[in-house]
């Protein structure tokens, strides 16, 4: 059986592209980042319920500033992580001097055990810094008040869960700040892109200046401005560099693409959805898990997991889902577990075993794309290959 679903499709789309080329054939349009990007965070930051809202160039890129930023405001000391997660999440920890401690996944949501989050708080704790993984909401009142009562600032990684929401508030409008990618694999795209929204004042200010040089004229609160210029009379007002930074602008077109796309969203995750149900509906559950905490949830792609550690089955899951042509990535986000990565170990040395739910899905478990322009038909034939196996 042949089935032709890659990863991801169609998700930049005509009108987007059209947006683009209206902006192109102004005389002397604005390329580098201006009025667009500045919409579009505005938009956004409605969207999702933050005040403030900064657009970078990726969502690595916002790991780097949400870590750079919290070295810079609380100093340094511990950051709680999840082993199931991106690379950038636990790199952009790494090189902002903090040090990432491990807390392992609960396997309904894939995102941290809310409780062995809470064991691990200490007063070395700068922050939980979670991952919401392929669109499950993994944040619980356990875990949301329990970080409220010690004053452990939140921190949420939304780049694979646009659209998700926790007791109906949007995911990454919960935390101190949150982190969302615009990559083309992602439920909206900007080509590459990334975005950080905040309702701290003082936070958006610090973001703002990390996203270009660190510099002073970047950001937007005037009282912030004089400060530094009133403090280091000797700088060029215009040449002020407050922190060590980056330079990680998105351009005008991403801005575009991101207001075109930003329009469509919420449509396009009603399908994918209904989609990921009719998908979860249809495994055989004695060989699958089915039981992922679907409420809430808004995925861009199809979660795997075998229900017991069966290599055999494995295999031949690989093998039909290459002879259909079924494009997958192993070991879900980020590949499975960071620990095994060879730069984790370098720093850890060999601790990936002691994160035994982490460990089943990177060796048992797999994501397969959902988007909106997916043939429903396929969803079924699909199930009916991986019960058959
Ligand atoms: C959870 C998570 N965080 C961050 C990123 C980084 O986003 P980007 O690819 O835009 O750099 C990704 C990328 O896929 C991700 O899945």
């Amino acid at each position: 059986m042949k089935l032709d679903w890659p990863l991801m499709q169609n998700n930049i789309v005509r009108e987007d592209l059209d947006a683009v080329i209206a902006h192109l054939r102004q005389d002397d349009p604005k390329l580098t980042h201006g009025p667009e990007v500045a919409s579009f965070e505005r938009e956004w930051g409605e969207w999702l319920g933050k005040r403030y809202s900064v657009m970078v160039n990726s969502g690595a890129s916002a790991n780097l500033l949400g870590m750079t930023a919290l070295r810079e405001l609380r100093g340094p000391g511990e950051v709680i992580v999840p082993p199931l997660t991106w690379v950038s999440d636990i790199a952009s920890v790494m090189q902002s001097g903090l040090a990432p401690v491990f807390v392992d996944i609960d396997p309904r949501t894939l995102a941290m055990d809310p409780r062995r989050v809470l064991e691990a708080v200490n007063e070395r704790t700068r922050a939980v810094f979670l991952t919401h993984v392929l669109g499950y909401n993994g944040l619980t009142h356990e875990l949301v008040d329990g970080l409220a009562a010690r004053g452990v600032p939140l921190i949420e990684d939304a780049c694979e869960s646009h659209g998700a929401t926790f007791e109906g508030r949007r995911i990454g409008s919960v935390g101190w700040m949150s982190h969302f990618s615009f990559y083309y694999a992602h439920h909206m795209s900007t080509i590459e892109g990334g975005m950080l929204s905040t309702d701290d004042p003082e936070l958006y200010q610090v973001l703002r200046m990390l996203r270009s040089h660190g510099m002073v004229r970047e950001a937007s609160d005037e009282a912030v401005r004089t400060d530094y210029r009133t403090r280091f009379p000797d700088l060029n007002p215009d040449f002020i560099f407050a922190y060590p930074a980056f330079n990680v602008r998105p351009t005008e077109i991403s801005g575009i693409l991101g207001r075109s796309q930003l329009r469509r969203l919420d449509a396009n995750n009603v399908v994918r959805t209904a989609n990921l149900r009719r998908f979860l509906a249809g495994l055989d559950p004695a060989r699958y898990r089915t039981d992922f905490a679907v409420e809430g949830s808004s995925n861009y792609a199809f979660t795997l997991v075998l229900r017991e550690p069966d290599a055999a089955l494995w295999g031949r899951v690989e093998a039909a889902l290459r002879d259909a042509g079924v494009e997958f990535r192993r070991g879900l986000s980020g590949g499975g577990n960071q620990l095994r990565q060879p730069f984790v170990r370098r720093v850890l040395g060999d601790r990936w075993s002691e994160f035994p739910e982490t460990e089943h899905v990177h060796f048992y478990g797999c994501y397969i794309g959902n988007y909106p322009t997916l043939d429903a038909s396929k969803i079924g034939r699909l199930c009916g290959l991986l019960n058959g196996l």
